[in-house]
Order: C-alpha cells, then sequence, then structure tokens
C-alpha cells in the first residue's frame, strides 16, 4: 500500500511557519486578489485565499470585479496596486472573461509583486536557474517530494501536461534537482508506455480516470494535481486512486494533497515578497 503524501498537514505546517516568520516584519504582508465575472471554482479559490491569509496573519483585499470589465478597466486597476506601498502581492485568479488578453493582463502586475510567479520575466528566471517567484502548484509539489524524501535525482519523471502554471514549470523544476524529464500532452501518441518508464509520474490534465494502474509502474510516485468531480459529484483527480494507491509507493490523495500546498506557496510567496520590499 502506498504512503499517502499528506499535503493538508504540510500545508499547516508551512503556512504556521509563514504566520512565524510574517510576525517579525516591520509591516504586515499584503496581498490583492482580484475577481473578474462569477466562475464558481474561482470563487472558491478566492474565498480560501482569503482564508489563509486570515490564518498567517496578513492583510488581503479582493477586488470583485463584474464580467463586464474591460481589459483597460482591470490593467488600471493593476496599475494603482502596483503603486502601493502596503501591496506586496498581487493576484488575479484565472480564468478571465474572453474579452479579456489574460498574458497582456499577467504582464502588467509588477514582477515583484507577481505572487502566482506567472510573469515571464518569473517564469524566465526559472527557465534559467535564477532567483523568481516560483508558480505555486509546482512550487508545493517539489516540498511535498522534499518533506517525504524523494529526490528526483536520476529519476524518470514524467509530466502529463504542459501548461504555464503546472506542466512546464513543473517539468523545469524536477529538471533542476536532476530528474530526467518527459512531458507528455494531448497530441502525445504512446502515453502509456511513456507513463510505465514513470519513476515520478506528476498528472496535471484535469480528466476523471485519465491514470490507470496499468499506467503505473509498480513503485512508482504519483502525484495527482488535478481537481475534477466524477459522475457521482465527487471530488477527484486525473488518478484511479484505488486501483493506483494499491501499486504506487506513494501518492497524493485528491483532496488534500496538492491543491493545500498550492494555497500554502501562495502564502510563502508573498511572505518572500513582504520580505523582499522591507529590506
Ligand atoms: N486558476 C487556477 N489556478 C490558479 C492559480 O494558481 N492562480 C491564479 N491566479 N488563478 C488560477
Amino acid at each position: 500500500m502506498a504512503t499517502i503524501l499528506d499535503g493538508k498537514a504540510l500545508a499547516a505546517k508551512c503556512k504556521e511557519r509563514v504566520k512565524q516568520e510574517a510576525a517579525s516584519l516591520k509591516r504586515t504582508p499584503g496581498l490583492a486578489v482580484i475577481i473578474v465575472g462569477d466562475n464558481p471554482a474561482s470563487r472558491v479559490y478566492v474565498n480560501s485565499k482569503r482564508k489563509d491569509c486570515e490564518e498567517c496573519g496578513f492583510f488581503s483585499e479582493e477586488y470583485a470585479l463584474p464580467e463586464s470589465t474591460t481589459q483597460v478597466e482591470l490593467i488600471a486597476l493593476i496599475e494603482k496596486l502596483n503603486a502601493r506601498e502596503e501591496i506586496d502581492g498581487i493576484l488575479c485568479q484565472l480564468p478571465l472573461p474572453e474579452a479579456i488578453d489574460e498574458e497582456a493582463v499577467l504582464m502588467a502586475i509588477s514582477p515583484e509583486k507577481d505572487v502566482d510567479g506567472f510573469h515571464p520575466m518569473n517564469m524566465g528566471a526559472l527557465l534559467v536557474g535564477k532567483e523568481g517567484f516560483l508558480p505555486c502548484t509546482p512550487y508545493g509539489i517539489m516540498e511535498i517530494l522534499a518533506e517525504y524524501g524523494i529526490d528526483p535525482k536520476g529519476k524518470h519523471c514524467v509530466v502529463i501536461g504542459r501548461s504555464n502554471i503546472v506542466g512546464k514549470p513543473m517539468a523545469l523544476l524536477l529538471l533542476q534537482k536532476h530528474g530526467t524529464v518527459t512531458v507528455c500532452h494531448s497530441r502525445t501518441t504512446n502515453l502509456k508506455e511513456i507513463c510505465l518508464q514513470a519513476d515520478i509520474l506528476v498528472a496535471a490534465v484535469g480528466k476523471v480516470d485519465m491514470v490507470t494502474a496499468d499506467m503505473v509502474k509498480p513503485g512508482a510516485v504519483v502525484i495527482d494535481v488535478a481537481m475534477n468531480r466524477n459522475a457521482a459529484g465527487k471530488l477527484c483527480g486525473d488518478v484511479d486512486y484505488p486501483a493506483v494507491s494499491a501499486l504506487a509507493s506513494a501518492i497524493t490523495p485528491v483532496p488534500g494533497g496538492v491543491g493545500p500546498m498550492t494555497r500554502a506557496m501562495l502564502m510563502q510567496n508573498t511572505l518572500l515578497a513582504a520580505q523582499k520590499h522591507q529590506r
């Protein structure tokens, strides 16, 4: 039976450490969260982020803008937040309404306040191995691996998904830790064969039961990034958890695995931003 990689417990530990470090700063760290429109999933995420800020002793501001908000209005708000000293981090919840160019909005956030790590400056820093904000989900996964003594060095790491938010930065972080990395995606023709070679398998697709037991090498470490609902309406990831957990050496549950660590790393990045701004 696999070790359950308890992201919830680790996240609580991380947030406690962040809270203690934040308390020693001259000024309370501040996070501004922007949400545009009324995507129900986004609303849940934004509420959680507010709660996390309270737990860590941060101050937070929420900007809930209507679906009809224009790109110009949104960027004007971001520029105002960029200029405010007491705001250390700015997060614009994705997805944005179709009429808004996501890239232009992410580019408008000052790289020094980009606690999501989505600005091309921070993405580029990650690519070349320089200091910058790391995207929270892959960052959280690296923390889970470290906590459980799982070293990617020399391992075949297979990442399913190539998004800017998860798949690509995940591949870079595993590579930085000397993993041998393969990135699979929707056009990959021999997905099962590649997955069967994985010592560490990261699934970030968003499709129920995408990873079945016949795709997993016995003893592999399985990281499930997705947050889906199955036909019965129950929260689940990409991995067929009951079958895969019987043969993996370690696995993240959904919920309670990667999700809480994503949130904890946002707090970590906000603390880091505040420390830099107060230096
Ligand atoms: N939408 C889904 N995940 C994320 C995230 O990590 N950050 C932001 N800003 N939006 C998201």
